[in-house]
């Protein structure tokens, strides 16, 4: 030939955009997602709404942040309302065919400087963007940032409601979905919701957009969900579906605290690590029970209060009991207002996990090994936490009103407890299966690459 042997020339350079929902729950997948893609050559360019925005000293160096104007009125970001917030920041950027958000890919497109763009990657919640990229030019891949048990769920919204399971009434919370096993009724996602009318809309909406795209990603792997990933496959129509999660597992990306430091000092598997995620929160005597339940519990723990998690005392963090302080002998509990939970759960003196279910949450205890008292409290967390108790086996639920005598049992028995022993071993083979997915050759791997080839040929 020609070029007399010489090796083909590298491929050219391509650049991928990522739009997460802008709640931690959505970001952190999604920049983790980035990570892994910028560890396989890819540049990264990062949408990010002005609410919420990203950190500045938490944003890689190595990635492009471009705002777009989510145009979310003061009153409504303020009434903290998940669901009001996304409703109306899919609203204002539908609004005239959506031209802001798209002359803001338009621009970002246009930027030479940066290697040309392959396609976007955006958080199934975001329902501006399939029609707006279209407009564009530019591909679309839908991340979801829940299980895959959650998308097959409400991908059968019609269907449960078709066949009564939907909306949910009183007398049937404990009726097993047979469709869906082991969920019951009370598991659905959004059951605990009023506007069913206006959810259906957004979910078929939801659905039409993972279908109209090049692929779904979903943060989850196949060990852990073999059976739903089957069926998803089977029974919607999308042309490319990767599992490559725990998706925090790719990234490198750590961050060192002083709670690391009191961490060492304690003895392994000994403490029991408190958070209920970024956005779930408990009234005032609710408060008062989980502190003098985890007190009276006698067991070490750190406990993550942020300064909203109780109802009603937004500009402070609550004011632990009199008291409390006393009674957490030996400097054996720790309340702080924000932890790095990864490293927390993958430190050596934690053998606990008391949780809200969230679906991050959940994914980081399992990718340590780490058993789980599950308290959920709406979207995704009740069937994450069926999931947690009946399938995978490693963790136990807290039912009932939150009381410090029953808060005190759960987590003697999670940590001194038999069958917490036995929920300790399940986690430890899911950790191991975690690994093996994380290995060259893994099922994990298998899906970035293809993802990777996919952004390469586009
Ligand atoms: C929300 C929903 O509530 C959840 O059900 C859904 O699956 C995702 O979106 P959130 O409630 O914040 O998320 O919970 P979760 O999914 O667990 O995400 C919280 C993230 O914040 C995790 O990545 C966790 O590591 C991080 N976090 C939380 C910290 O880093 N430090 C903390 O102190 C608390």
């Amino acid at each position: 030939s020609s070029n007399g042997g010489a090796p083909p020339p590298p491929p050219r350079r391509r650049r991928v955009l990522l739009f997460p929902l802008p709640f931690q729950g959505h970001i952190n997948p999604m920049l983790h997602l980035g990570d892994a893609l910028h560890a396989r050559g890819l540049a990264v360019t990062v949408l990010h709404t002005r609410l919420n925005a990203p950190d500045p000293a938490l944003r890689r160096p190595e990635f492009r942040f471009v705002p777009v104007p989510d145009g979310v009125p003061r009153d409504v970001a303020a009434s903290g309302d998940v669901i009001a917030i996304i409703g109306a920041m899919n609203a204002a950027m539908e609004a005239e065919g959506a031209a802001a958000l798209r002359a803001v890919l338009l621009a970002v497109l246009a930027d030479e400087a940066q290697p040309p763009a392959a396609c976007i990657v955006f958080d199934a919640n975001l329902l501006a963007v399939p029609a707006a990229a279209a407009v564009v030019g530019l591909r679309t891949l839908v991340l979801r940032t829940a299980s895959a048990a959650c998308f097959r769920c409400l991908a059968a919204y019609p269907m449960l409601h078709q066949r009564g399971y939907l909306p949910p009434q009183e007398s049937k919370l404990y009726m097993p979905v047979e469709e869906l096993p082991p969920l019951r009724v009370k598991d659905l996602f959004y059951s605990s919701l009023s506007n069913h009318d206006k959810m259906r809309g957004l979910l078929a909406r939801g659905i039409e957009a993972v279908k109209s795209s090049s692929g779904l990603v979903i943060n989850t792997f196949d060990a852990l969900e073999a059976a739903e990933l089957e069926r998803i496959s089977a029974e919607l129509n999308v042309p490319m579906l990767l599992a490559p999660g725990p998706l925090h597992k790719l990234s490198k990306n750590s961050r060192s605290s002083t709670i690391i430091a009191w961490l060492d000092k304690m003895p392994s598997r000994s403490v029991l690590y408190v958070s209920f995620g970024s956005l779930a929160s408990m009234d005032a005597g609710e408060f008062l029970e989980v502190a003098w339940g985890l007190a009276n519990s006698g067991h070490r723990f750190l406990w993550v209060v942020r300064p909203d998690s109780v109802r009603g005392s937004s500009d402070g963090p609550a004011g632990l009991p009199d008291g409390f302080e006393a009674a957490v002998d030996d400097g054996r509990g720790k309340v702080i207002r924000w932890a790095p939970q990864q490293e927390v759960l993958a430190h050596r003196a934690v053998g606990g996990f008391w949780t809200h279910c969230g679906w991050n949450s959940t994914l980081e205890s399992i990718g340590e090994g780490v058993p789980m008292i599950c308290r959920p409290q709406f979207a995704d967390q009740m069937m994450n936490t069926r999931y947690v108790v009946k399938v995978w086996g490693v963790g136990l639920e807290l039912e009932g009103e939150l009381e410090r005598g029953r808060i005190e049992r759960a987590v003697r028995k999670l940590m001194e407890g038999r069958e917490g022993e036995e929920m300790r071993e399940r986690a430890v083979e899911l950790k191991e299966k975690v690994a093996d997915c994380l290995k060259i050759g893994g099922s994990s791997q298998i899906a970035i690459d293809k993802l990777v080839n996919y952004i390469h040929s586009a």
